[in-house]
């Protein structure tokens, strides 16, 4: 008889962004008048940079002639693209290998799919409260997960543990859902800690690009010891609004080896067997995003999205509230108001003020009592949406 992966009865009934989805189209349906402004999903609204588009529509055109025309591309990605991520890390400081360098359609598909790699004995390790998706797909798996406490007394950084011997560690760093980062000091830590357990870390760099502080790393290559311990997974879609577009890259050092086997090589044969390569298209508007114009156009948004950022920081400061995140992530991650707990919150923000957070429970049982907010809207919302939080809050 068939048998299904029971492992999938373990997990929650919805994945947290569309559950969220659904209670706010159900209040919509039933308050159809009611103005929402959606601060949420971390999904971005400003349109692709005009450099961008300028190669996604030559790319199109080049598509349209014989002699132009591609089909199946590299399965590592293009050469073009490769050269510019390589040559993105090295304004950092980081030396990379083309073949270090795996494109693909972003950083959600490939940090669910790398597990492939990895036997369902390991102990996993993750932060709580944290991106929902590292703890599913490894519930997905039936690998037993250990949690690492983040909290307000260590800011939301946690430092390892070194009663626990975990071998897959988990690190976003900035961080989802709480917006800290881990500066040198504190990611070295962490390095150091799988380096002397043969643990591997999986780096979730998703947004370097919002990084303003000077101690904080942009890649935890450019921390020693890395490149023995470390998987890097990057996207584009909160660098340069690719979240509909799809393009992202993986980057597997050389060195990095267990059990005798390269998990570069690994990684190689999973993706030539499962993943056909990102489309030529895409890739073409990727590598744009790297050229100097792309560069100049995209921190332009990202400067935008700063400056939401701003004017939910301020509101929280005049508020006295505490909170974690603006500074170097689009995430605003806050405490909620006179110890709510995170959905009554989220209720009463939707309900009340018509705007839509994630309350940070959804993240983890270290999120109750927290909420999350992104500088993805418009300055236009962001402003209105603070005023009226600014108005709930004060007269609570
Ligand atoms: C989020 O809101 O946490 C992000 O949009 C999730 C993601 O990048 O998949």
């Amino acid at each position: 008889m068939l048998k299904v992966n029971k492992n999938y009865a373990n997990l929650k009934e919805s994945y947290l962004f569309a559950g969220i989805a659904k209670r706010v189209n159900e209040y919509s349906a039933s308050n159809p008048d009611a103005d929402i402004i959606r601060m949420g999903i971390g999904d971005v609204t400003l349109p692709l940079c005009d450099a961008v588009i300028d190669g996604l529509h030559s790319a199109v055109d080049e598509m349209s002639k014989a002699e132009s025309f591609k089909g199946y591309g590299p399965e590592q990605g293009y050469g073009f693209l490769q050269d510019s991520i390589k040559a993105y890390y090295k304004k950092n400081g980081v030396e990379l290998d083309t073949t270090e360098i795996f494109v693909s359609d972003g950083a959600k598909s490939d940090v669910g799919n790398i597990l492939d790699i990895f036997d369902k004995e390991n102990l996993v390790l993750v932060p709580d409260p944290v991106y929902p998706v590292y703890v599913d797909t490894n519930t997905m798996d039936g690998r037993e997960i250990k949690y690492m406490n983040a909290n307000e007394d260590n800011k939301f950084v946690p430092d390892p543990d070194e009663s626990i011997d975990a071998d897959i560690i988990y690190i976003c760093s900035p961080n989802n859902p709480t917006g800290a980062a881990y500066d040198y000091e504190g990611l070295k830590k962490w390095v150091d800690y799988a380096n002397a357990r043969g643990a591997v870390i999986l780096y979730d760099a998703a947004y370097e690009a919002f990084i303003t502080e000077e101690n904080v790393p942009r890649s935890i290559f450019e921390i020693e010891g890395a490149r023995t311990c470390a998987i890097e997974f990057c996207s584009l879609s909160k660098t340069a609004g690719f979240t509909g577009t799809r393009c992202g890259y993986t980057v597997i050092p050389h060195e990095l080896e267990r059990e005798g086997m390269s998990l570069n090589k690994m990684w190689l044969r999973r993706q030539t067997t499962k993943f056909n390569g990102t489309s030529y298209i895409v890739q073409k508007g990727a590598s744009c995003v790297f050229s100097e114009e792309g560069q100049k156009q995209i921190q332009e948004n990202i400067e935008y999205y700063r400056e939401n950022a701003k004017i939910i920081m301020e509101t929280l400061d005049r508020l006295g509230i505490f909170y974690t995140g603006g500074k170097n992530s689009p995430y605003i991650w806050l405490k909620c108001p006179n110890d709510m707990k995170s959905w009554d919150f989220f209720d009463l923000l939707l309900e009340k003020a018509n705007v839509v957070g994630t309350p940070g429970e959804g993240f983890g049982e270290n999120g109750e009592g927290f909420f999350r907010l992104t500088s993805f809207s418009n300055h236009e919302n962001t402003k209105e949406a603070m005023a009226r939080l600014e108005k709930l809050i004060s007269e609570m």
